[in-house]
């Protein structure tokens, strides 16, 4: 059995978390590390006990011969690094979401087929310990035919919700609904329905953004319908970010940390209550290891895909489909019509939105997002 190659391309937070999920697994062993910043490529390699630390990417992956390179960087260097890394004929894990546009993920999908790669896209939620339990349930008829989704982000400001943390929403619930082939949605902010002098820059570099509340409507191929709701609360909570599966038999809930079925007859007088479902991790993964279980589980899936020569679960296919659902939910608060997807349109649809209407190009905002919050309020007159 091969012991697939790794080279970790970012070492913060989330190389940090990737580096030790493919540490961790035993199919696969960390070659090599790469930052720009000495002190984090020193804190991660004595950690993991990897000597092989490089400053430069191209150098790592020639002398190294990885066969994944991992790519956890800031959403706005995914395209640029994602790209050069392909260059060189490797598998890539490129962190969510894929990048900022359709055209770059086009590309980027485009550049993987001809050199003969897979791209696996880090939404570990999909593989992780309470959708595989949902998913188990679903596929055991526990809930009899899928008929509706809804699922909630956790109260980030709507667009960069959308984003950061709906990606990884649509991105699971399509384990069980499969591709959307249509979007319908409704922009709220400040006060007033969504209007182009409210395209601005995301926090985080994660691209052009729109929208305080986002309501989607979503339709699957299966003929079931999705409701997505990215609002921004007073206070972010991680309890409302979740997805329930509507059945003919029950429902199933996905949390980020936990899985439960309502089976039916409930909400009535005397109904059932909701039960938890049993959580089982990764076959291999060991809970005192430093490595997170879903981060490990989608590794897992990994070392699969690329054994069976199939995509992973999280393609680059997949997480370009999840970009295309944000962005019809995008176009459709700019244009208020239902979007069909794939869209032809592949450029961002705001921007123009915003400079058709004479507003300019996006104004200047700061990155982090509590900043970003406070300047946002800011304009908005709040
Ligand atoms: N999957 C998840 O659950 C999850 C959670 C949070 C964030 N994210 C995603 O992770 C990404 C951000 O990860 P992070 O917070 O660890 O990023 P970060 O920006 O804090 O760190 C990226 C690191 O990459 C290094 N780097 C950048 N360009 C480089 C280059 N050319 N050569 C060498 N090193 C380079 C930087 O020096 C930095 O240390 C975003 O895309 C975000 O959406 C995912």
């Amino acid at each position: 059995m091969k012991t697939y190659r790794v080279a970790i391309l970012g070492c913060r937070g989330r190389g940090t978390a990737a580096a030790r999920s493919y540490h961790a697994h035993p199919r696969t062993e960390i070659v090599g590390l790469c930052d720009l910043v000495p002190e984090l490529l020193e804190t991660l390699g004595d950690e993991l006990s990897v000597e092989a630390r490089y400053d430069d990417f191209d150098r790592m992956i020639r002398e190294e011969a990885p066969d994944i390179v991992a790519i956890p960087v800031a959403t706005q260097l995914h395209y640029e690094l994602g790209m050069a890394v392909l260059e060189h004929g490797v598998h890539i894990d490129v962190e969510k979401p894929i990048c900022t546009t359709l055209e770059q993920a086009d590309k980027l999908v485009a550049k993987a087929a001809e050199k003969d790669v897979r791209i696996a896209v880090h939404h570990q939620g999909r593989t992780g310990v309470p959708m595989r339990a949902v998913a188990e349930a679903y596929r055991s008829g526990a809930i009899g035919e899928l008929r509706y989704v809804h699922a909630s982000g956790k109260g980030y400001y709507g667009g960069y919700g959308l984003l950061n943390i709906g990606t990884h929403s649509l991105n699971a619930m399509m384990e069980l609904t499969g591709s959307c082939h249509s979007v319908t949605a409704l922009g709220r902010t400040g006060g007033h329905t969504t209007g182009p002098a409210d395209v601005v820059p995301s926090p985080n570099g994660m691209g052009t953004m729109a929208g305080e509340y986002l309501t989607a409507t979503l339709a699957f191929d299966g003929n079931h319908t999705g409701t997505l709701l990215q609002h921004r609360f007073s206070k972010v909570d991680i309890s409302a970010y979740s997805c329930e599966f509507y059945g003919t038999e029950g429902r199933l809930f996905w949390g980020s940390r936990s899985a439960g079925i309502l089976r039916v007859p409930s909400d009535v007088p005397g109904g059932k209550a909701w039960e938890p479902l049993p959580l089982v991790n990764p076959d291999g993964y060991d809970p005192e290891s430093s490595a997170a279980a879903d981060d490990y589980g989608y590794v897992d899936e990994y070392v699969n895909a690329l054994d069976e020569d199939r995509p992973h679960r999280c393609s680059g296919e997949v997480g370009r489909h999840v970009l295309e659902i944000i962005m019809g939910i995008f176009e459709s608060v700019a244009t208020g019509k239902r979007v069909d997807l794939p869209q032809l349109l592949r450029s961002h649809p705001l921007p123009p939105w915003r400079e058709a209407a004479g507003h300019g190009p996006t104004p200047d905002m700061p990155t982090p997002y509590w900043d970003w919050l406070a300047a946002e309020d800011e304009r908005q007159g709040q």
